[in-house]
């Protein structure tokens, strides 16, 4: 990546009172967690999404799905965070004076393990288990929860506390995802295809509320043309870059 372009994002980030870093499975894609849609490792290029993350699919066949989610889980406790990750949590410390949001579509957990500490997970999180009826009942996803159970509040089935294809977001999680969007002065956008809304919204939201967009992705996405800059790297070294010139030139 030019170094011009680096300094001119390092100014931009020096220069503003809000920052927004929005997530995909790109992200995580270094850690060894497959994508969902790149080529042939995508998740959803193996296995059909509306079998074993629709609601519809987890309520035909709780089992199926509960299984399928339970080895994507197994998977992510088998892996960590990567250089992305923690160049992002450095990203947060080193911005001091400034509000800094991490707002993921990933359901991993890697950002606060990273050591984000202002993460919201619009699409929630494989780690924890509520009930369906939302009827209070919420624990975390332990080994002992090998197959779906019945909530022991009301009855009700128990399934993993993410949103699945056919539901909405959670109003108070996303009202906020939508409000740090509206206000950030900076917005990364990071390891996502844009191809699932509301989520996929907010990019466009910070744009026409005056942010400076910044893509991060080795590929093109349909919102390169509208970013204000589209760095084609991986997540790992820009933000290290990143980092690096912040903590070289005083921040
Ligand atoms: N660094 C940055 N970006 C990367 C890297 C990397 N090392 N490797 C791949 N990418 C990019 C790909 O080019 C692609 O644009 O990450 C993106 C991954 O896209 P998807 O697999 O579609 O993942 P995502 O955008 O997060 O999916 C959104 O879809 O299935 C639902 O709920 C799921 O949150 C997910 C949502």
């Amino acid at each position: 990546m030019q170094s011009m372009k680096l300094e001119s994002i390092a100014e931009i980030v020096r220069a503003a009172s809000e920052v927004v870093i929005f997530s995909g499975a790109g992200l995580s894609a270094d850690s060894g967690i497959p994508t969902f849609r790149d080529g042939a490792t995508g998740l959803w290029n193996n296995v059909d999404p509306d079998e074993v993350a629709s609601i519809e699919g987890f309520l035909r066949n709780p089992q199926r799905a509960w299984s399928w989610l339970l080895g994507l889980r197994n998977l992510i406790d088998d892996r960590r965070p990567n250089a992305g990750h923690y160049a992002i949590a450095r990203l947060e410390e080193l911005c001091v004076a400034k509000q800094v949001t991490v707002i993921t579509q990933n359901i991993d957990g890697y950002h606060a393990r990273a050591g984000n500490e202002n993460v919201l997970e619009v699409h929630g999180t494989i780690h924890r288990v509520r009930c369906h009826r939302h009827c209070g009942f919420v624990a975390g996803w332990d080994e002992s929860s090998l197959d779906p159970y019945a909530c022991p509040a009301c009855g009700a089935p128990v399934r993993p506390d993410l949103v699945m294809f056919g539901e909405a977001l959670d109003e108070e999680v996303f009202a906020n995802a939508q409000l740090r969007s509206l206000t950030a002065d900076v917005f990364f956008a990071v390891g996502t295809s844009f191809t699932v809304q509301p989520a996929a919204r907010l990019p466009l939201w910070a744009k026409r509320a005056g942010a400076v967009v910044i893509e991060v992705n080795p590929h093109p996405t349909p919102l390169s043309e509208a970013a204000d800059y589209a760095i084609r790297s991986g997540a790992s070294p820009f933000f290290a870059a990143l980092c690096a010139n912040l903590e070289a030139v005083g921040r």
